[in-house]
């Protein structure tokens, strides 16, 4: 990786402007790796730096993974005019760097929602050539029957006579089902139970390829995700 001066990689952060970033650093305000810089053109590499502004950790110029548990009533987008997004609740920095939620939940669906600035990586979760899976648990009206397994497993046809890739429906009982997707058309698993006669009530995202939603976040809550967790989505998706 080139070597960039720390003015650069500061702005890079999204954290200030170029100028801005110039002042922090002639101010003394800046350590590179523990070591006070005050020169805005020395360069390091952007890739491996650890830093802080006032002792306080910067979060690199790498890219940014987000988990958030999605709420009800909040639109899958970066902006909206009227609506609350789910980018909205994020910090300026990470809005700056130009975080955007990796595919979509409808409004009323909630759970497990990736957050990113790695357009590539986003890439490869949503794009059906990649066959990352997604688990859903819905709570609808009715009970699923042989038929429905079999059709699930057959690839459903939805009404409009879209034909959708092979699914998994489980049934847990007391109105409550799982169905695990390896695409995601729009408005998918609601229509794929709702052509079956099961219409949803409430659907939540528990799982995208190896990742479950963590337990411990309330809804509205989100973190960042380990190394090892981005692994776990789909093995070397961070390999461009
Ligand atoms: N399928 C749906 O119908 N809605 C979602 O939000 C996600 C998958």
């Amino acid at each position: 990786m080139p070597l960039v001066r720390l003015d650069k990689i500061l702005t890079d952060t999204g954290l200030c402007s170029r100028s801005q970033a110039r002042e922090i650093v002639r101010r003394g305000r800046a350590a590179v790796n523990g070591i006070p810089c005050a020169d805005p053109a020395e360069k390091f590499d952007p890739e491996t730096v650890s830093l802080t502004v006032d002792g306080e950790p910067i979060d690199g110029p790498g890219h940014i993974y987000i988990m958030l548990n999605k709420p009800a009533g909040v639109l899958t987008a970066t902006r909206d005019p009227r609506k609350p997004t789910v980018v909205d609740a994020m910090p300026e920095e990470w809005k700056r760097r130009g975080l955007f939620p990796v595919g979509r939940l409808d409004k009323d669906t909630t759970g497990l929602l990736l957050l990113t600035d790695d357009g590539v990586f986003a890439h490869k979760v949503i794009s059906p050539k990649s066959h990352v899976s997604k688990l859903y648990e819905a709570v609808v009206d009715g009970m699923p029957c042989e038929a429905d397994f079999a059709a699930f497993r057959g690839g459903i046809v939805l009404r409009d006579g879209t034909q959708c890739l092979p699914a998994e429906l489980i049934d847990l009982g007391g109105g409550r089902v799982q169905v695990e997707v390896f695409e995601g058309k729009y408005h998918q698993v609601k229509r794929m139970l709702g052509s079956r006669q099961m219409p949803v009530l409430h659907l939540k995202r528990l799982r995208i390829g190896g990742l479950w939603l963590d337990s411990s976040l309330a809804e509205g809550e989100y973190r960042r995700l380990t190394p090892e967790e981005i692994q776990k989505i789909q093995p070397d998706i961070l390999s461009k």
